[in-house]
């Protein structure tokens, strides 16, 4: 799928640098060029002379090396390629493509290239975790940086958390994705996630415990398909991956509204938790005690069923029609009458018990309710949930 494709991959200096050597194989194998820039610190964990004889190509070492400059530039080197990679991305590369730094070759080619560059992060879980990452990271974000990871694990440094640099075929599919080459290029896809708040009054609401990351998770995954992601977000505690169409509702109704605007797609997954019921009384003003003790009540009004109502669309309905069941038992019977009610393809069903740290947490455990059954998956951390499930929206689209 990458045939004729070119690739400039930068390898940073850590641990996980040796799944680069693999990386190169695989890009390799799906009929990409990869062109290798080893950092310093790169060197000290692969050395030059296994990244060139498993790319079949010189791997450039120094910006300083005049041989090089001669014989090809590092503008022209950072032009040349279709997609820039940097893989694994250090915390010391990220900050200095977050602010521009240009001290050696490989940030100078990042800062010279006029393509897409995608990341895969690897780091100690507390370097991940600090505030200068996570501020570089949204920095990055912000000027279309793609990411790819980092996975939880067990670190090489023997502590355990976020860091993980993403497995050699997530990064492939990235690739795939960031070259818009994946299974569902060319096709439009619609996610809704997160909680939605239904104001009590201006200041008041009520919400759900709904973080927006298997949404979230799942757009990125379909964006690495290849597909145009149009994501529409209640006020999630995640960001919004790079590289889809960010509509963002706080209300139920601002989300029908918002989903009706994005139609048609050719497919639809309601991964959001939305509100069943707003409030029918909600104040203009906000709400004061008067000193008597009497108390408010809240009327309520029922919301739209915004899966239901796309589900049961006639002319105009996605192909594929995706709900989402949090329960808190009976799961699989529960999840296979909610499919019947809201007249949906499949519904993905998850245990959202107290104890199960689900909601909210990193991992999730499903079972992919369709027409031929129920299927339960194994518990797996939510981006490898969305990446499966992805996987199944391209072979039902296919
Ligand atoms: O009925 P329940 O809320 O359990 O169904 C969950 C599924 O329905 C989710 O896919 C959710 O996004 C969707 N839903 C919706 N509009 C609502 C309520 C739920 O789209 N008003």
């Amino acid at each position: 799928m990458l045939a004729g494709k070119r690739i400039l991959l930068i390898i940073g200096g850590g641990i996980a640098a040796y799944k680069a050597l693999d990386l190169i194989r695989r890009l390799k194998d799906a009929g990409a060029s990869v062109v290798p820039v080893l950092t310093r610190a790169g060197e000290e964990f692969v050395t030059p002379l296994s990244v060139s004889a498993l790319a079949g190509e010189k791997v450039y070492r120094d910006l300083f090396d005049l041989t090089d400059e001669a014989e090809m530039g590092h503008i022209q080197l950072s032009r040349a390629a279709d997609l820039v990679v940097v893989a694994p991305a250090t915390a010391d590369l990220m900050g200095k493509m977050a602010h521009g730094l240009a001290n050696d070759l490989a940030s100078t080619l990042l800062m010279a290239t006029d393509k897409r560059v995608l990341i895969a992060p690897a780091m100690n879980v507390r370097m991940w975790e600090h505030p200068a990452t996570r501020r570089n990271l949204g920095l990055l974000q912000g000027d279309g940086v793609l990411v790819v990871g980092p996975n939880e694990g067990a670190m090489a440094c023997g502590e355990f958390g976020p860091g993980r640099m993403a497995e050699v075929p997530e990064i492939v599919a990235a690739v795939e994705g960031a070259l818009g080459e994946g299974p569902l290029k060319g096709r439009h896809v619609l996610v809704t996630s997160g909680p939605t708040h239904e104001p009590i009054d201006p200041v008041r609401y009520i919400a759900n415990r709904s973080s927006g990351a298997q949404g979230t998770a799942l757009a990125a995954a379909l964006r690495d398909l290849g597909a145009g992601v149009t994501f529409v977000t209640g006020p999630a505690s995640v960001p919004p991956p790079a590289g889809v169409s960010v509509v963002r509702v706080e209300t139920a109704r601002e989300m029908a509204a918002a989903v009706e605007a994005a139609l048609p797609a050719e497919a639809a997954v309601f991964a959001a938790a939305v509100a069943d019921w707003r409030v029918a009384n909600a104040a203009g003003q906000k709400m004061k005690k008067d000193g008597t003790g009497a108390l408010p009540s809240l009327d309520f009004a029922e919301n739209p069923d915004i899966l239901a109502s796309v589900a049961r669309m006639g002319a105009g309905r996605p192909r594929l029609v995706v709900g989402f069941a949090a329960e808190t038992e009976n799961v699989e019977a529960h999840a296979t009458a909610k499919r019947a009610r809201k007249g949906c393809d499949w519904i993905v069903a998850n245990d959202v018990s107290p104890g199960t740290g689900i909601m909210g947490g990193a991992e999730n455990a499903v079972t992919l309710i369709t027409a031929e059954g129920a299927e339960a998956w194994p518990r797996l951390a939510k981006a490898e949930v969305a990446r499966r499930l992805a996987a199944r929206i391209a072979q039902a689209l296919a």
